[in-house]
């Protein structure tokens, strides 16, 4: 089974993703998360798209079909895999058709997550996860039960937020979805493959009505 999570900054594409790897073994391939991994090494992907990423714009589609590509080479992928903000326009939709192709793949689903933009900057400022194993938390919604002490796996003042999670960021993220990403819908719709959820529901919710799709 092959997805796309897709939604605005905040919808929970990540959130969705994680448990889908936790509880079907799918693979993640976050395009933010790859492109984040290579910041912090300090890559030439990495300084190429650090300040666009900080500005909250979209990195160029010559550097993200390039990691796409090289990621869809790796075997894990047999498992299924999830795309999780990856396509992000129209020349991203088509790389990955060609992509797709010619690795002998296909989607199954492009699962939209449908949400409510004003509390997207409310979710996004809230967010912080442990750096050791990647585990979300939220300042309202989903508060660790010992403060400075992770869930999971036990770290200790492992908590972080993303630099680029503030408001002005997060406005221009969402500027960017709505003329560049929003639009690569009909391409999928045309395919008859399009699935659209309520991303507003509380995340138990969320996760079953993703479920009742992949089961379909
Ligand atoms: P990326 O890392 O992909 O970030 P994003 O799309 O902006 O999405 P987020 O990770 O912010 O949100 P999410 O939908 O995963 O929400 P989450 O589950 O965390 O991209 C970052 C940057 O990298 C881009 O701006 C761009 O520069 C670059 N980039 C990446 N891919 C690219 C591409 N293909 N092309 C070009 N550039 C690219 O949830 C958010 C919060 O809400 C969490 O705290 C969570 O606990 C909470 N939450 C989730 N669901 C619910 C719910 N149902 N109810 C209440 N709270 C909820």
């Amino acid at each position: 089974m092959n997805i796309i999570l897709l939604g605005p900054p905040g919808a929970g594409k990540g959130t969705q993703a994680s448990r889908l790897v936790h509880e079907r073994g799918m693979v993640q391939l976050s395009t933010g998360d790859i492109l984040r991994a290579a910041v912090a090494a300090e890559t030439e992907v990495g300084r190429r798209a650090k300040a666009v990423m900080d500005a909250g714009e979209l990195v160029s589609d010559e550097i993200v079909n390039g990691i796409l590509s090289t990621r869809l080479d790796e075997p894990d992928i047999e498992q299924g895999f999830i795309l999780d903000g990856y396509p992000r326009t129209a020349a991203q939709a088509e790389a990955l058709d060609r992509l797709l192709a010619e690795k002998g793949k296909k989607l199954d689903h492009i699962i939209e997550l449908c949400v409510d933009e004003d509390s997207l900057v409310d979710r996004i400022t809230g967010r912080f996860s442990c750096c050791k194993c990647g585990a979300g938390y939220h300042d309202r919604y989903k508060l660790p039960k010992i403060p400075e002490l992770c869930d999971v796996c036990g770290a200790e003042d492992s908590f972080r937020r993303r630099p680029d999670d503030n408001e002005q960021t997060v406005r221009n993220r969402l500027a960017e979805y709505r003329s560049k990403t929003a639009p690569i819908l009909p391409f999928y719709e045309a395919k008859g493959i399009v699935s659209r959820i309520d991303g507003m529901a509380p995340i138990a919710q969320v996760s079953a009505a993703i479920e009742a799709i992949l089961e379909r």
